[in-house]
């Protein structure tokens, strides 16, 4: 089997989790090259990943024609590179949130859908294996009926104000954008959709966007849930609870193992998990639908989706957006 040839766009901070990622399939692919419009970032990048930099994406693309890339640049260029890729054929591994809004988002899922390509959006936490541990748990009925959501992503991110994440211009938001995006996506994964949401937005940081939010969801199946985020509080929390007629599911992000559950009368039982990290295992699927043509599980439908219910929850906090 020819190995897939992977480049990835964007050589910052999450760049190095797909490139290690892409290293741990290294059976099923090859990173040949990076590309950064700041020229020293690729350079850099390059030798520790060991694959040709370059800071001219258009001449990456064309040069190196690779298989697929991996879009880890912040939001408002993932409409643009998706379709600079889509025009030539390339398949997108393309970094959370999947675009700004809701219209970026529309326009990529058309762009995608017509070029034929494969399109997957990292919202890697639907990978992450204890949260499909529970997910198992839940489908096997253990936990009864399940009635309720329960999620907090929250902790300091040190200097988050300096950075692109609180410019709306290219963020689209704030930490709704940002961190609930993940949130959201784990309850399209062991929920279903969602019918209803609510959000209250908090700014501590002198910032123009939110650095905190609650939102209360109702999903179409009747389940309730809450999810809350914050980049101001700490320590830091990275919670999932699953409330069931028959017994509570916790995943903690900061325990070993994450996953435990306890059912009416029991005490709590913890399951062990021993297989790859979420990004391994994102890029090992996004690997397999690009060798197989198949649909990958975050479709770009459901990135589109994922932004679709953050633009109704800014509605409801009374943020108009475009
Ligand atoms: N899945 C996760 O858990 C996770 C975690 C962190 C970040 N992210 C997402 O990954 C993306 C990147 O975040 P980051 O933290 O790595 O940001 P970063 O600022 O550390 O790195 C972004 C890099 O992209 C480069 N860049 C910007 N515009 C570009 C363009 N048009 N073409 C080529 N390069 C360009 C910048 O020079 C920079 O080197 C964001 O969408 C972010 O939300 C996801």
């Amino acid at each position: 089997m020819n190995k897939i040839r992977v480049a990835i766009v964007g050589c910052g901070g999450i760049a190095n989790a797909h490139a290690n990622a892409y290293r741990a399939n290294q059976e099923q692919c090859e990173l040949v090259a990076c590309a950064d419009t700041v020229p020293a970032a690729a350079q850099s990048f390059g030798t520790k990943y060991n694959c040709q930099p370059f800071s001219d994406i258009e001449l990456m693309l064309d040069s190196v024609k690779p298989d697929a890339i991996s879009i880890c640049t912040p939001p408002n260029s993932h409409l643009p590179l998706t379709a600079q890729a889509a025009a030539k054929k390339i398949n997108v591994l393309c970094e959370k949130p999947m675009a700004r809004n809701s219209a970026e988002a529309a326009q990529m899922v058309d762009i995608v859908t017509r070029s034929g390509i494969t399109f997957m959006n990292g919202l890697c936490h639907s990978f992450h294996g204890p949260v499909n541990q529970a997910k198992q748990l839940l489908d096997s009925g253990k936990l009864g009926k399940l009635v309720h959501f329960y999620n907090r992503f929250a902790g300091k991110f040190e200097g988050v104000e300096q950075r692109w994440f609180v410019d709306p211009a290219v963020a689209g938001g704030g930490i709704l954008l940002d961190t609930a995006v993940h949130s959201l996506s784990v309850f399209l994964h062991l929920v279903g959709d969602v019918d209803a949401v609510r959000a209250f937005l908090s700014t501590t940081l002198p910032i123009t966007t939110e650095d905190s939010a609650a939102l209360l969801l109702r999903g179409v199946n009747g389940v309730t849930g809450e999810i809350s985020c914050s980049w101001v509080t700490t320590p830091g929390e990275w919670v999932f609870r699953l409330y069931g007629t028959q017994g509570v599911a916790e995943i903690d992000y900061d325990a070993t193992p994450n996953l435990r559950y306890r059912l009416t009368q029991g005490d709590w039982v913890s399951v062990p998990y021993q297989g790859p990290d979420r990004f391994a295992l994102e890029i090992r699927h996004f690997l397999d639908c690009v060798s197989s043509g198949a649909t990958p599980l975050v479709s770009a439908a459901m990135g589109a989706r994922t932004i679709a219910i953050i633009d109704e929850a800014y509605r409801s906090a009374g943020i108009a957006r475009c």
